[in-house]
């Protein structure tokens, strides 16, 4: 087969009929992508991205009863597992009747960088970085300035050698964003500092140096937050499920031990989090690629990969859970306000600061971890998880209202398999 060129320059008319010449599908693939393009926003959708034909849905829901820092709240979450809403909601309601979650913002700053090669002496440039610095913040005073109005801007320059690479040299960028994520605005500043830079070294007759390249860094171990929950353990009644609150409570503090000391337990454990979080962080229309990364990293900042999340029970028999994690977020700017359905999240949530929806998707996290854990150590997660997934293993065999009506009551006492409800269909 011929290599296509110009295949974005084409209609989505033809497109559609350059995948259907030239693949066998067994499908009217113009009529699929139709059925589910929007009948009035499709225009928007589409200017998201390249060479869209239709959309992909996730379901939108919502999670009721989260009490953060004292407000109520109810939390967007797109998410296609059938059980994260579900465990968010319960613990959230449990949480809320013992104080609810209380966060707290360490900081939010976010980096960006200018690689370069300069083969000069490394204590002569150190001597120049006020003067560098105060050269570039001049040069970029224009993109800056509305930033600063809304209580951002640049924060610090840091230059670092790169022992390992031959002349290689990081300028370091601090940024405040205020309330946007900031990725535009930073790699926009940086890319108009390369020349400058440049310019620099040059009009002190300093050795010339090479840019490598400009770019923000999603590693943001200093816009980071911390959520936490706690309450007596014998209020852990209502999840110990037949054990005793003291033994539940001891198995879960076991269960982050080992989820702290072990990688292959830390990254599923970290996963549950993340279910929680990313679906918060999508259905606001933030980059969970982004918040994802610099999570995983932050995981490994001593060196090890380890779990976000960790768990205290006190002398006096409190309880405590609490997540520190990375989060860069926006609530204005990208996709926030352009995607309808961001922009809907943003008015359920009362239109947040950047920092209050920090708080909200650690919440949202610590909540499906909690969920989460709690289930490992006592039911395990498949009979809850299978029960809400009953639903789409009736779809996939086509099931009629009475069948699933007479599936979902037998099973409602029954651990669900996909054998076993087709067993169940057949009889
Ligand atoms: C499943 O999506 C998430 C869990 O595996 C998380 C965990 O193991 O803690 C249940």
């Amino acid at each position: 087969m011929e290599i296509v060129s110009g295949f974005s320059k084409l209609s989505r008319e033809e497109k559609i009929a350059y995948i259907q010449n030239n693949f066998p599908l067994s499908i009217d693939l113009a009529k699929e992508t139709n059925h589910y393009r929007h009948e009035t926003n499709q225009a928007i959708f589409d200017d998201f991205s390249e060479n869209t034909l239709s959309n992909f849905y996730l379901p939108y829901g919502v999670a009721p009863n989260f009490l953060i820092d004292g407000k109520m709240h109810v939390l967007p979450m797109v998410i296609e597992e059938s059980s994260v809403v579900a465990a968010a909601s319960r613990a959230a309601a449990f949480w809320a009747n013992h104080g609810g979650f209380k966060t707290t913002i360490h900081d939010s700053i976010k980096i960006g960088h200018i690689w370069f090669q300069w083969s000069g002496n490394a204590n002569t440039l150190l001597r120049h970085v006020p003067a560098i610095e105060a050269h570039l913040r001049a040069s970029v005073k224009e993109i800056t300035q509305s930033m600063k109005q809304r209580g951002g801007g640049i924060v610090a320059f840091e230059f670092t050698p790169q022992p390992e690479l031959d002349n290689v040299w990081q300028m370091q960028v601090s940024f405040k964003t205020a309330d946007s994520m900031g990725a535009n605005f930073i790699n926009t500043c940086l890319e108009a500092m390369k020349e400058p830079l440049l310019h620099y070294f040059d009009e002190q007759n300093l050795p010339t140096a090479e840019i490598i390249m400009a770019i923000l860094s999603n590693y943001t171990p200093n816009c980071l937050v911390t959520c936490e929950v706690s309450c007596k353990v014998e209020h852990l009644k209502p999840y110990a499920a037949g054990l005793s609150p003291h033994e539940f409570a001891q198995r879960f503090k076991l269960a982050m031990d080992i989820a702290y000391h072990n990688t292959y337990r830390a990254v599923t454990h970290n996963k549950g989090i993340y279910n929680g979080v990313d679906a918060v962080v999508l259905a606001t229309g933030n980059d969970f690629r982004a918040v994802e990364a610099a999570g995983h990293s932050y995981a490994s900042h001593d060196g090890k990969y380890r779990s976000l999340s960790h768990c205290n029970i006190t002398d006096d028999g409190v309880f405590n859970l609490s997540l520190t994690i990375p989060l860069a977020l926006g609530t204005v700017g990208g996709l926030t306000r352009l995607h309808p359905l961001a922009a809907l999240s943003m008015e359920i949530l009362q239109n947040p600061s950047a920092e209050e929806l920090m708080s909200i998707c650690a919440a949202a996290g610590l909540a499906n971890n909690f969920g989460a854990v709690a289930s490992l150590v006592t039911t395990g997660i498949q009979k809850g998880h299978m029960k809400l997934h009953l639903s789409n293993i009736l779809t996939s065999f086509d099931a009629t209202l009475e069948e699933r009506e007479k599936t979902e009551a037998y099973f409602a006492d029954k651990t669900v398999s996909i054998q076993k409800v087709r067993e169940f269909l057949k009889r």
